[in-house]
């Protein structure tokens, strides 16, 4: 059965009804980008997200996938003190998220418009927390520039790497969306062998990883 979230309805009801950790003043945003049905970080991923951002206080970010700048502007809220460098290639997106970013205080975020493709390759590190949330396909090719990007003991969290299920189940509910089935395959299990990384993959929101970078010196598998 597909699934809005990996676990069942009833306990996805439950949890979503719990008091939820969203900063106050962001809940407008919340509500607007959750009714208008932009692709935002599902609720549980933004738990996750906040959790993190809590535990590690990273001061420098990266998010590839700006969307209308609500993950970003989240994490600004709880890391008041980070810089967050955030990559959106859609022009209807980067200019509802200028808006969002204007009017929610998004001052030590930076926009950068274009293909991730092209704008990651010519960032520098190193950056202590790096999310990835936009084109699933394309994840295998951005995973170099993202290890080499983060810190050691830097963490990467990427979302919806389970694809609704699609990816557990080893097909894809169309055929258009097989080569994406394999490449987030790929990726995860790329994740999993990586010498610089130590993954885990949970089975919140449409699956998301979380890796930590290792030092060199401690490159085998423990
Ligand atoms: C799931 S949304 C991001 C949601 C956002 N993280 C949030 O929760 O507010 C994915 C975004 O990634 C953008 N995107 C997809 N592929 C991209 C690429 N190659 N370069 C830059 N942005 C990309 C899409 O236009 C879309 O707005």
């Amino acid at each position: 059965m597909a699934y809005d979230c990996l676990i069942d309805p009833v306990t996805e009801a439950y949890l979503r009804a719990l008091p939820s950790a969203l900063p106050r003043d962001l809940v407008p945003l919340d509500q607007y980008v959750r009714a208008q049905g932009f692709p935002v970080s599902s609720r549980e991923a933004i738990e996750f997200l906040i959790l993190l951002c809590r535990m590690l206080q990273p001061q420098r970010i990266l998010e590839i996938g700006t969307c209308v700048g609500y993950s970003a502007l989240v994490m600004s809220r709880l890391c008041p003190n980070a810089t967050i460098d955030t990559i959106e290639r859609n022009p209807a997106m980067i200019s509802d998220a200028k808006a969002n970013l204007d009017r929610y205080h998004g001052e030590h975020i930076t926009l950068f418009e274009g293909d991730a493709a092209v704008i990651l390759p010519n960032l520098s590190g190193p950056y202590d927390l790096i999310y990835l949330d936009a084109a699933k396909g394309q994840y295998p090719a951005y995973l170099p520039d993202c290890v080499r990007l983060l810190r050691e003991g830097g963490v990467f969290l990427v979302d919806d790497v389970l694809f609704r299920g699609q990816v557990p189940a080893g097909k894809p509910d169309c055929h258009r969306n097989q080569t994406i089935v394999n490449r987030l395959d790929a990726f995860i299990r790329r994740l999993k062998d990586h010498p610089q990384l130590t993954t885990t993959v949970l089975p919140i929101s449409d699956g998301m990883t979380v890796s930590v970078k290792r030092s060199p010196n401690h490159g085998e598998k423990a």
